[in-house]
């Protein structure tokens, strides 16, 4: 049994640690003096929870013998390589591979720093479908790193929203960082009936469902909609309350450790 040590300073914190806990295989959780003790049965989950922390950079400051993860957590941040772009962390030093595009994304609290399978399918899905002059929104932005691509991309106008502070503070800082001019951040977006050609979403599949009727709205006919964050186990639910308005017109398995994640693409009907 391998043991986990969260610090957290106030119940913000102690969220973000559980809702990054729920994509983990762990065997048992109890709380004492402001931290979380989490148990895991395997080295190969802890140290997958631990790489899924780095894109939160969140309050793990001990794992079993002391292990200081504060001084450790540069050395998970690595730049990703995803054709045409090279999404790298502010304090990466290192060379740009020739031909590539870099994206600059501060780890901090906010997800997506494009190490996640799930955001690897959206910048996969991104790069095939943003056409030039396209108005596209991200939905939950975490970083603004969707958001960020889309423009490099050749999208006209990004809208990039989250219902989390934190993300957007975040994400405002990113699109500082790469110069972008056409992202509008926020979550002011009910008035734009039949607005987008495309809408990008990596959020859990609670969230998904409650959002279709959202994105039917917004979403121009044959309008693109590319949803990621889904499991295997749970495509057909998706599936069955997406079919009434939406087509299925693409698909992608990632295997990440133990999950097998899945990026969904469909055309409004
Ligand atoms: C998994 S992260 C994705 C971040 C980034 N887009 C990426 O792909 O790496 C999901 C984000 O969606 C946000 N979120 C969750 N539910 C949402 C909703 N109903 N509307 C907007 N944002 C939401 C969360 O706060 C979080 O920042």
């Amino acid at each position: 049994m391998w043991q986990a040590t969260l610090e957290y300073a106030n119940d913000n914190e102690k969220d973000n640690i559980l809702n990054c806990l729920y994509l983990f295989n762990i065997k048992g959780i109890w709380e004492k003096e402001g931290k979380l003790i989490v148990y895991f049965e395997d080295k190969e989950e802890l140290d997958s929870f631990k790489e899924s922390l780095q894109d939160r950079k969140l309050f793990f400051r001990r794992v079993k013998d002391n292990l200081k993860w504060n001084s450790l957590w540069k050395k998970f941040h690595r730049p990703v390589s995803i054709r045409p772009f090279f999404i790298t962390p502010t304090f990466f030093k290192g060379r740009k591979p020739k031909g590539l595009r870099k994206i600059l994304v501060k780890p901090s609290f906010a997800f997506g720093t494009g190490s996640h399978a799930t955001t690897k399918i959206c910048i996969y899905f991104l790069v095939k479908y943003v056409k030039k002059g396209m108005k596209v929104i991200d939905m939950g932005t975490g970083t603004g790193i969707l958001a960020i691509i889309s423009e490099k991309l050749g999208a006209e106008e990004v809208y990039a929203t989250d219902i989390d502070p934190i993300a957007l503070k975040e994400a405002k800082d990113n699109i500082k960082r790469n110069r972008c001019k056409k992202i509008v951040l926020g979550n002011e977006i009910d008035n734009l009936n039949n607005f987008f050609d495309l809408c990008v979403a990596n959020i859990v599949l609670d969230e998904l469902l409650k959002l279709k009727e959202l994105f039917k709205k917004i979403l121009k006919e044959k309008g693109i909609l590319i949803l990621s964050g889904i499991l295997e186990e749970q495509i057909e639910e998706l599936l069955e309350k997406y079919s009434d308005s939406f087509r299925l017109i693409n698909r992608k398995k990632k295997r990440d450790r133990n999950f097998n994640w899945f990026g969904l693409v469909f055309e409004k009907i």
